[in-house]
């Protein structure tokens, strides 16, 4: 199979996450193109690909814009051929915060109009050591609402790798 994967990303977790899909798709024997969603070459040919895994990270409640206008440009095709989508968060990693990640897809699949095949909400990354004040107090306060549950002294990863694997594994079953 030929597969596209597009990724957004602001601190750069999701291009770790989608560089990650992209090796293990190929090692599953599939042709794969990786691309940022926020430098896509205009002459990309979407017809040419079997499948379809957009992946995109969450800051104020939303997924990238770049990513959204991309899908919402594309879905008719996205909704025709086997599509999956990787949902990256902090609430997603935080148990009570769950239904708060899927709100945030909810939001994105109602203003872009793709149904995805598959979805995944997955856990991101924390690096405060490169956070600006405001960052920092958006995530502590607002993001973590004073959980206590993650320290903002040191950097943490939340992604399941485990999880992310089976999920494309089941992914590329269904879209075989
Ligand atoms: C300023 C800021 C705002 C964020 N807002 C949210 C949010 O509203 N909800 C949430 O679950 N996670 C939020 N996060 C956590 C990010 O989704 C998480 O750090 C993710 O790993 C970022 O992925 P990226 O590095 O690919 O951009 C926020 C993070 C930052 C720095």
């Amino acid at each position: 199979m030929n597969v596209l994967i597009i990724y957004g990303t602001t601190e750069g977790q999701t291009r770790k996450i989608a560089a990650w899909t992209a090796t293990h798709v190929r090692e599953r024997g599939h042709r794969v193109e990786l691309f940022d969603g926020g430098a896509l070459a205009s002459d990309l040919k979407l017809g040419a690909f079997h499948a379809f895994i957009i992946a995109s990270s969450v800051h104020q409640k939303h997924h990238q814009d770049t990513i959204t206008s991309f899908v919402f440009a594309h879905h008719e095709l996205l909704n025709a051929r086997p599509s999956a989508f990787i949902s990256v968060s902090l609430s997603a990693a935080l148990d009570d915060e769950k239904p708060e990640a899927q709100k945030y897809v909810d939001h994105f699949v109602s203003v872009t109009g793709w149904h995805p095949s598959k979805t995944i909400l997955l856990g991101g990354a924390l690096r405060f050591s490169e956070y600006d004040y405001f960052q920092e107090q958006f995530v502590k306060f607002v993001v973590m609402k004073h959980s206590g549950a993650v320290s903002p002294e040191r950097d943490h990863e939340f992604t399941d790798w485990n999880a992310l694997a089976d999920f494309v594994d089941g992914f590329l079953e269904t879209a075989g």
